[in-house]
């Protein structure tokens, strides 16, 4: 059955630490703080541990500065609904050096794309997709103005995800590898971004 996708012209990505983002955070925090492990992929929200303190974490000390990294929020422009968010990280609880470690020479993380999450009642929408390509694209743009190589990495067992980080040009780097820090078996992938012309 043909899925319903979101219309694409009413949607927006917000760089979190924008000021275009701030009418947005209360209802986004209020979003995510209910995001619990059984039904959310093993998103907690609520704990100090859970995707808001680790959004806050890696987004309080990029307020007024330009950075590659950072979260993303995924909305509808017209409602002011919030509908997802991802995010850019230079590392994740330690999980660069183990990476650097289990693979001496071949790893060399520029950064970790993590925390992406679509709300539930949106899924399956296109979505996922279309915040995946912004950040691919932001990535892309940068690599091809700079010049300078960029090596990213992330971590799924959800084969929906998959499809969308292969799709992006993401290739398998080690299946169902065991992450030592959260004790978690999941499968990495790789994106090396080089210019294009
Ligand atoms: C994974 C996730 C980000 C995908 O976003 P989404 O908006 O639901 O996915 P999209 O609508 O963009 O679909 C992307 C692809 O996945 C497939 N897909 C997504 N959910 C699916 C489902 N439940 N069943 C079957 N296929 C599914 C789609 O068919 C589509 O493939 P296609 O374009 O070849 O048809 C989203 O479902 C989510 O937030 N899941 C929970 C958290 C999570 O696991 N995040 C990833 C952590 S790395």
């Amino acid at each position: 059955m043909a899925r319903n996708l979101y219309p694409r012209e009413k949607l927006e990505v917000l760089k979190l630490t924008s000021k275009q983002a701030i009418p947005y955070l209360h209802a986004l925090w209020t979003w995510l703080l209910t995001l619990r492990p059984f039904w959310c992929f093993g998103e907690t929200g609520h704990t100090v541990d859970g995707i808001v303190g680790w959004m806050f974490f890696h987004n309080f000390s990029l307020v007024g500065t330009t950075s590659k990294y950072g979260s993303h929020v995924l909305v509808d422009a017209t409602t002011a609904d919030i509908l997802g968010v991802a995010s850019l990280v230079p590392d994740d609880r330690g999980v660069g050096a183990e990476l650097v470690e289990a693979f001496p020479g071949k790893a060399k993380p520029t950064g970790f794309w993590g925390g992406v999450y679509i709300k539930d009642h949106a899924q399956r929408s296109g979505l996922g997709r279309y915040l995946c390509e912004f950040l691919d694209t932001e990535v892309q743009t940068r690599v091809n103005s700079t010049g300078e190589e960029e090596e990213w990495y992330l971590f799924t067992r959800n084969p929906h995800a998959a499809t969308i980080y292969t799709a992006l040009g993401f290739e398998e780097f080690a299946a169902d590898w065991h992450i030592k820090i959260f004790d978690v078996h999941e499968t990495v992938y790789k994106k090396v971004y080089r210019r294009q012309a």
